[in-house]
């Protein structure tokens, strides 16, 4: 039944609070009928399976399909010519390319062909190191055919972090580019990728496609050229038959201890959730012009650029440069250009253009934008305000969308023009979430105008199943915290009417424009360099990044100056993890805050990192209490 999704759309508040009591109710039979909207190559037996306490969540048991044939094939009888990506380059005088379903379909084929002809097999991993051009999402949708697991590694990323990532999934190949442009800079992707993979022995192939013209080391035998063997194959595949719960993506992210984590994300609940929740928090209708400015190598880029827009049938703009170049107003070029119906972006990018001022917003029309969405971080109320006001003119509501790499969709939004929005408030929970707060000990805080720690109590079809090669790891993440919860790592507030304020995170994890940084990551790479004793991390208010951040650094046996220490130590954190990561300020110290058992005193750097020095509390576990005069008085 094709387009039958468009049946999921919520459209009145009684509807979403009906849905939702449903939703809560009978959480099967409502999945259940969600799922009968797409195509099955053999229906499930079970709808759900579940288990917090051993870890194990199980959707649409034994059910078959494949996500291409919703995301792509399904389309075609009524849509093949429509328009599914209309690519912008980061150049903005470089003419678009315009991809419709059937060239999606055809594109996708030829390189699931390439793909099987390198071996690839299903469930084997395949790495996808690229730019944001629509070759990513060939990618990731051509591994999705064959039925190989994707790992898209953000092309910021340096060849340490692509190479542990490698290495951690064992991927056989890898897709990437000669290069990749940002805004004035140039990147040789390419020779990133060589760097990595000389400590990478699963990899057998890279498919390298040209983009920026560099020139790049061809390894005979290994490497080869998109447009030499992706032209010329065929553009049918049949599509693999996937189990629901088979792996469709390993996606890496940062925790509060040890290396990133490979979330998994598979097949059938993902499906279901991605498409559900992209309809209804953006009420994407036939016609619209959806652009989400995210990057494919995060979530947001998985659910909201490639999969979710994909299922529904939608119209999607993809970018591949920054907000401000060649200067502040490219967004709102961009929008006025392919008039752009919904706009979903970060708030640090919101902050800096509203930092750039209005001149840059106003030769621009915007009258085609409907709906604005949010992700990523707090939006604070200002930025909310300069948001609803210059950009969407007080006529579009603003969906301010929470949810994680682990929830693989959106769990708490306004729905566009159907919930009444809140500043700073990302409302209700969709149909099928059921947050609440705990304390420390994980009591539920019931009621109202509380706060506490969120977590959600029950499966929703895209939640987590594991993380890649470490079930355990998993386990004690997300559920051992509290009994029988799913615990996020934010902080949240529950308002007089029931809606919900995410904090920010209450963990060790930093949230620097938008990305997903672990302190304990950042200190590692500090600690790399060789005058380096000791180093810790914390995150701190920053006006445009949301967090910055803030180190504090032990380096006692160097005479060198501090301000040359200080570039090493950023460019040995590029090198490690990469310019995301990147310490806004280091404090050179002679001591950190620890107590008589050794352990950092993080609380105390955060105050200071804050500017709280007032108030630092109680410092007499301390070791050393002189430490925190010392580190007070030098602070950045
Ligand atoms: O702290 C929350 C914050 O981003 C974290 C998840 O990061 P990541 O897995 O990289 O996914 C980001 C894109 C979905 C959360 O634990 N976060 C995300 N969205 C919001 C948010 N904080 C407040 N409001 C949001 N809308």
């Amino acid at each position: 039944m094709a387009n039958s999704v468009t049946m999921l759309k919520i459209k009145t508040f009684a509807d979403y609070q009906n849905e939702y009591k449903q939703s809560v109710e009978n959480p099967e039979a409502f999945w259940e009928e969600k799922a009968s909207h797409f195509t099955w190559r053999k229906k499930w037996d079970k709808v759900l399976n579940w288990n917090f306490k051993d870890y194990d969540v199980k959707w649409f048991v034994n059910g078959k399909l494949n996500i291409t044939e919703n995301c792509i094939d399904r389309h075609l009888p009524t849509k093949g010519n429509e328009t599914a990506f209309v690519w912008e380059s980061n150049f903005e005088d470089k003419p678009n390319r315009v991809i419709t379903y059937q060239q999606l379909h055809d594109e996708v084929c030829r390189l699931a062909n390439v793909l099987k002809s390198f071996g690839v097999k299903k469930g084997d991993r395949v790495c996808i190191y690229l730019p944001m051009i629509p070759e990513a999402v060939f990618s990731m949708l051509a591994c999705a055919r064959i039925g190989a697991v994707h790992s898209v590694v953000f092309a910021g990323f340096s060849a340490a972090s692509l190479s542990s990532r490698i290495q951690d999934s064992d991927c056989k190949v890898v897709l990437t580019s000669d290069g990749s442009y940002r805004g004035d800079k140039t990147i040789n992707l390419k020779s990133v990728v060589d760097e990595a993979l000389e400590t990478c022995a699963s990899v057998t192939n890279v498919l390298v496609y040209k983009h920026t013209g560099a020139s790049v080391n061809i390894l005979s035998g290994r490497d080869i050229w998109w447009h030499d063997v992706v032209p010329q194959s065929s553009d049918r595949y049949e599509a693999e038959t996937m189990d629901s719960e088979d792996m469709l993506f390993i996606l890496y992210t940062s925790g509060s201890t040890g290396k990133p984590k490979g979330v998994v994300h598979t097949c059938g609940g993902y499906m279901v959730y991605t498409c559900y929740s992209f309809l209804n928090v953006f009420q994407y209708n036939p016609g619209d012009i959806y652009w989400c400015t995210a990057d494919v190598g995060w979530i947001t880029g998985h659910s909201y650029i490639t999969y979710g827009p994909l299922l529904a049938g939608a119209t999607s703009v993809i970018f591949e440069g920054v907000p401000t170049f060649p200067d502040a107003g490219r967004f709102w070029k961009v929008v006025d250009k392919h008039k752009v119906t919904h706009f979903y972006t970060a708030p640090t990018a919101i902050r800096a253009l509203e930092a750039a001022g209005l001149n840059y917003v106003s030769p621009y029309n915007l009258s085609s934008l409907k709906v604005l969405g949010s992700v990523g971080e707090p939006i604070n109320e200002e930025a909310w305000h300069w948001y609803n006001k210059n950009i969407g003119k007080e006529k579009c509501p603003i969906v301010d969308t929470w949810w994680q790499t682990e929830t693989g969709g959106i769990l708490i939004s306004p729905l566009a023009g159907i919930t009444k929005t809140k500043p700073s408030f990302a409302t209700l929970p969709l149909p099928g979430v059921q947050p609440l707060l705990v304390d420390e000990k994980g009591n539920e805080i019931t009621g109202n105008n509380v706060e506490g720690n969120l977590c959600i109590k029950f499966p929703w079809p895209s939640i987590i199943r594991t993380t890649f090669g470490d079930h355990e790891r998993c386990k004690q993440t997300y559920f051992s915290t509290y009994n029988n919860l799913y615990f996020t790592g934010d902080g949240c507030k529950r308002d007089e009417n029931g809606y919900y304020r995410i904090t920010g995170r209450v963990d060790d994890v930093m949230n620097v424009s938008g990305h997903r940084i672990g302190t304990a990551e950042v200190e590692s790479a500090i600690n790399m360099h060789a005058d380096v004793v000791e180093s810790a991390v914390v995150g701190y208010p920053h006006d445009i990044k949301g967090q910055g951040i803030y180190a504090y650094v032990i380096v006692p046996s160097t005479q060198k100056n501090h301000d040359i220490l200080r570039k090493e130590i950023i460019a040995e954190v590029n090198k490690v993890i990469g310019p995301i990561a990147k310490p806004d300020k280091i404090q050179i110290v002679s001591g950190l805050p620890k107590t008589r058992s050794g352990k950092i005193m993080r609380r105390i750097l955060r105050k200071v990192a804050e500017g709280e020095i007032s108030n630092l509390g109680d410092t007499s576990t301390l070791l050393d209490p002189a430490v925190v005069e010392e580190i007070v008085k030098t602070r950045l």
